[in-house]
């Protein structure tokens, strides 16, 4: 019974796998723009943009030369947007939306319904008529848009920190739980086109409040609430670093059917430590399929809302820090990290599993690290506990879906250098094996 249901199941593994060749780029037309090198992978690189620095040679030349995606910083926003009820003024919005356009860049619409940066005026109402106001809001914004934006933050930040997993107390949140929904209802009907996501910071990593956010895009699929895509905002500082498990929230959340989007990237900091962080961030999102892009939030370190912390990829005279370049090699496919594990001799290959767990299901990641010698093919194999079994992979080839499982490389990733590493994932039921082995092919 189980044999011909499996069939299709490994035959979409294997077109997964396959589909990565397409659009992988190697080291041969590795391209030299953030913008270009993330479109060889089908993703984008953007920015934050505030329309009042476009007329800044230095700023307008990074922004046109390096981005392909724009995020308006605070332009579409419901202070900004309809500053007077049922008044709107889009000005500094409709400059980024047309200077986006003359560039060839696309538009990640920020944020339709927010606690924060409210008009005074919504601030003061509560109950049926902040609801009412929030529709009108939504519709008119997202109406004036139309065909325009390629994803839109339909709601940001509604839960709160910490570990009660609740929503975040405001305004629209006292007019009823279902604020949200009614949110995503109201813009699909006024931008069919337009992706629509939710957005939140402090979700990077599983913990009690990106489990709420998860539940809830669960409950939003199950229902037919509309939603596509969680943007993950991802301001890191010593006291909220990348976390360790950032690739496996990322492919969670996809697994639920969404696309995830990395949307308002920042990272304090210097030098390589600073630059290492940023490669990881591509690294985790070009290990997860749906994960589509990431947006940087603004260009310089002086045009960021955390300038003291230096987060950018360019200094405050538009130069490349080295976090530029790490990003650029990391979206190029360049191998190199700085920690190299032991080296298991030539010829051979080690392989690490990092695991994320929950109850019921696991996402496995691991990286394959070659030895003294380049690796032109590999096998990784590992034993799933009884019970497990593997529901998606990426990044490799899979023999079987449960007990002893062989990973093969996709093709793409079958050459590793000397020392070098490359990683693949899988997903599955039950619980994820603790360890593999790896051996060149
Ligand atoms: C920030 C802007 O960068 C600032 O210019 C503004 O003063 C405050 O808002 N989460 C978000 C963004 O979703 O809209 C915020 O942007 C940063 C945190």
């Amino acid at each position: 019974m189980g044999k011909p249901a499996r069939i299709p199941l490994l035959t979409a593994v294997v077109a997964v796998a396959l589909g990565g060749v397409a659009v992988a780029a190697t080291a041969a037309d590795a391209a030299t723009t953030l913008g270009a090198s993330a479109a060889a992978t089908g993703r984008y690189y953007g920015t934050a943009v505030a329309a009042n620095k476009l007329s800044d040679s230095t700023y307008a030349g990074i922004l046109d030369r390096e981005f392909d995606m724009v995020t308006p910083e605070n332009e579409m926003k419901w202070d900004a947007t309809e500053p007077a009820q049922n008044s709107f003024s889009y000005g500094g919005a409709d400059q980024i939306v047309s200077h986006a356009r003359a560039h060839g860049q696309r538009v990640r619409g920020h944020a339709l319904a927010w606690h924060s940066q409210q008009p005074g005026w919504a601030q003061n109402l509560g109950g049926t008529a902040l609801r009412s106001a929030m529709v009108n809001h939504i519709t008119q914004v997202a109406t004036h848009y139309r065909g325009q934006i390629y994803a839109w933050d339909v709601v940001n930040e509604a839960f709160a920190d910490g570990g009660s997993g609740a929503r975040r107390d405001s305004n629209l949140q006292r007019t009823g739980n279902d604020w949200i929904e009614v949110a995503f209802r109201t813009a699909r009907a006024a931008d069919p086109a337009a992706k629509l996501c939710y957005n939140d910071y402090n979700t990077d990593g599983q913990n009690a409040k990106s489990n709420a956010v998860y539940a809830m895009v669960q409950d939003f699929k199950a229902r037919g609430v509309p939603i596509d895509c969680v943007g993950f905002q991802s301001h890191f500082n010593a006291a909220s670093p990348v976390p360790g498990d950032y690739q496996a929230n990322l492919q969670r959340f996809a697994a639920l059917g969404v696309d995830v989007q990395i949307t308002e990237l920042d990272i304090e900091g210097s030098g390589q430590a600073q630059a290492d962080n940023y490669a990881r961030v591509v690294r985790a999102c070009l290990a997860v399929t749906r994960c589509t892009g990431i947006s940087v939030w603004g260009i310089r370190d002086t045009d960021s809302w955390r300038a003291g912390g230096t987060p950018l990829l360019f200094d405050g005279n538009g130069t490349k820090k080295p976090a530029y370049t790490s990003t650029l090699n990391a979206l190029n496919g360049g191998a190199a990290t700085p920690s190299t594990p032991a080296d298991p001799g030539p010829g051979a290959c080690t392989a690490s599993v990092s695991l994320n767990s929950w109850p019921g299901g696991f996402v496995a990641t691991v990286r394959v690290t070659a030895g003294g010698a380049a690796l032109t093919g590999w096998t990784v194999t590992t034993t799933l506990p009884s019970g497990a079994a593997v529901t998606n992979a990426w990044n490799a080839r899979i023999s079987s879906t449960t007990g002893t499982v062989r990973f093969t490389d996709a093709g793409y990733n079958a050459s590793v250098p000397a020392g070098g590493s490359t990683e693949l994932g899988f997903q599955g039921t039950g619980s994820g094996p603790a360890s593999a082995t790896c051996a060149a092919s």
